[in-house]
């Protein structure tokens, strides 16, 4: 890349399509095809590109080592970008996902003792438990919605360790409707540059503000409970509010927005890697042998727990694997808080800097033959060869996800659960693509067709 350190070179200006007619095009692509338009913009203009999104300038961080210098060295230069917090702060408030600064580091100390390996291990036995009992009604021959299976059992499940509750029948579907139309009203968002003013009671707000009651009723329930019993049951929800009720400690509004980011990220992007998990096996019947070999002579029959993860390598690889084709969070940005150097480029104070998983992933230089699913790649020491984020599906730095470890271990013990008594086909006529929301889902959802072993 540079041949001076770039601290002594001069700064660059970034190639790229920028101007007023770029920026048309740019915006048309990045609408029909988010994930395409990246990809090419990589592949066309390097390591670092700039591109004018209509009226506004992106930048685009494509190598390990300048993905590495925003998410890791020069982290704290960066927030989350003011577009991501105009979008999600109806919902999230200032949950962690999207505070900043002294409120963030606060938080996050707050809540980073709920996911200590030493607590994560001990929530293997509800996950396991719960996804035996959600596949307990299914039958051989029936064609089933794969996608909002995963959502519930994964739904469940953080409820369940996080806030030691439990969810009507109602409650869940409220949720799964609630993320659905957030998802949606989102992703849309991000690709538009002209939104309606936020006092406008567009159709579309309504339904919005409907998605962020139908969760807020499910916290305020797990709260009135809370303070009812006032019995603190050692989760997480019960953690939290004994801090709201120390001084200097959080408040009532702060703790709902934790919960509400915490039921959120805490389900939608596991279930989605599931899915995604599910319909590639479906696909590559030799890696399903393979899967399935192990969690035979491994497991004989019997469910998983947390000590048999270290003996399911190729089960950990399938995660692997599955999250680096298809990883949930495909984007992420970063908006500096002052004039920032990049590599050699200048980045402008305010601007927004682009970083995607999912365009690294699938990049020649660190992933022979990328776009086909080998979870054996896995399986030497090719996480040691890689560069530092060639491949991040959890981001890095001090905002790596909170929940890494969780869904790591969640997703391998679901798989190894589901996988030891069924296969997933996927239905005759099933047509899959991706739907690149805020999160990476399967356009139409995933109809498979349940098989016993
Ligand atoms: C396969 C599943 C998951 C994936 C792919 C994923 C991915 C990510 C990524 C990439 C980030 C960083 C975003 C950024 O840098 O802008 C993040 C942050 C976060 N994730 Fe996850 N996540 C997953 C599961 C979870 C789970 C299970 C939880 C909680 C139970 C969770 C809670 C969070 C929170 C609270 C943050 C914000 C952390 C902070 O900024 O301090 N995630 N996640």
């Amino acid at each position: 890349m540079t041949t001076l350190p770039s601290s002594l070179s001069q700064p660059k200006s970034a190639p790229g399509p920028v101007g007023l007619i770029n920026g048309l095009r740019n915006l048309r692509a990045f609408q029909t095809d988010i994930l395409g338009f990246l990809t090419r913009i990589a592949r066309e203009h390097g390591d670092f590109t700039q591109f004018d999104f209509g009226p506004f300038r992106m930048y685009f961080a494509n190598h390990p080592d300048l993905i590495h210098q925003v998410l890791v060295e020069d982290a704290t230069k960066y927030h989350k970008t003011r577009l991501t917090k105009a979008l999600l702060r109806p919902s999230l408030g200032e949950g962690l996902l999207i505070s900043d600064g002294e409120l963030w580091k606060r938080q996050r100390k707050l809540i980073q003792p709920a996911f200590h390996a030493a607590r994560i291990a001990a929530y293997a036995e509800t996950m396991t438990a719960y996804a035996e009992r959600a596949i307990a009604e299914w039958q051989p021959g029936q064609t089933r919605s794969v996608d909002h299976d995963m959502m519930s059992l994964t739904l469940d499940i953080v409820i369940k360790t996080l806030f030691g509750e439990q969810l009507t029948p109602q409650e869940r579907d409220d949720i799964g409707r609630a993320v659905d139309i957030g998802q949606k009203q989102v992703g849309q968002a991000f690709k538009t540059i002209f939104r309606a003013p936020s006092w406008l009671p567009t159709p579309a707000r309504r339904e919005g503000e409907w998605a962020t009651q139908a969760i807020n009723a499910v916290i305020a329930r797990f709260i009135a409970r809370y303070r009812q019993t006032g019995q603190d049951r050692g989760d997480l929800l019960s953690m939290m509010l004994a801090a709201v009720d120390e001084a200097g400690g959080m408040s009532d509004a702060q703790a709902r927005d934790e919960a509400f980011t915490l039921i959120v990220a805490g389900h939608e992007t596991t279930a989605n890697t599931l899915t995604w998990a599910w319909y590639l096996l479906s696909q590559h019947p030799q890696a399903e042998a393979a899967l399935h070999a192990e969690l035979d002579a491994v497991l004989g029959g019997r469910a998983p727990a947390f000590d048999d993860l270290p003996r399911l390598p190729f089960t950990e690889a399938v995660v692997k694997e599955t999250l680096r084709l298809y990883p949930a969070a495909y984007v992420t940005s970063r908006e500096p808080q002052e004039d920032v150097r990049i590599g050699d480029y200048l980045v402008p104070k305010g601007s927004t800097v682009l970083i995607s998983p999912y365009v690294t992933h699938h990049d020649t230089r660190w992933f022979n033959a990328p776009e086909q699913f080998k979870p054996e790649r896995w399986l030497g020491d090719l996480e040691k060869r890689l560069p530092k984020f060639a491949y991040f599906p959890f981001g890095g730095g001090p905002r790596i996800c909170i929940g890494n470890a969780f869904a790591l271990m969640e997703a391998r013990l679901i798989l190894a659960t589901i996988a030891q008594r069924f296969r997933l086909a996927l239905a005759p006529g099933h047509r899959v693509t991706l739907d690149p929301l805020v999160t990476l889902r399967p356009k139409g959802g995933m109809r498979m067709v349940v098989q016993a072993r």
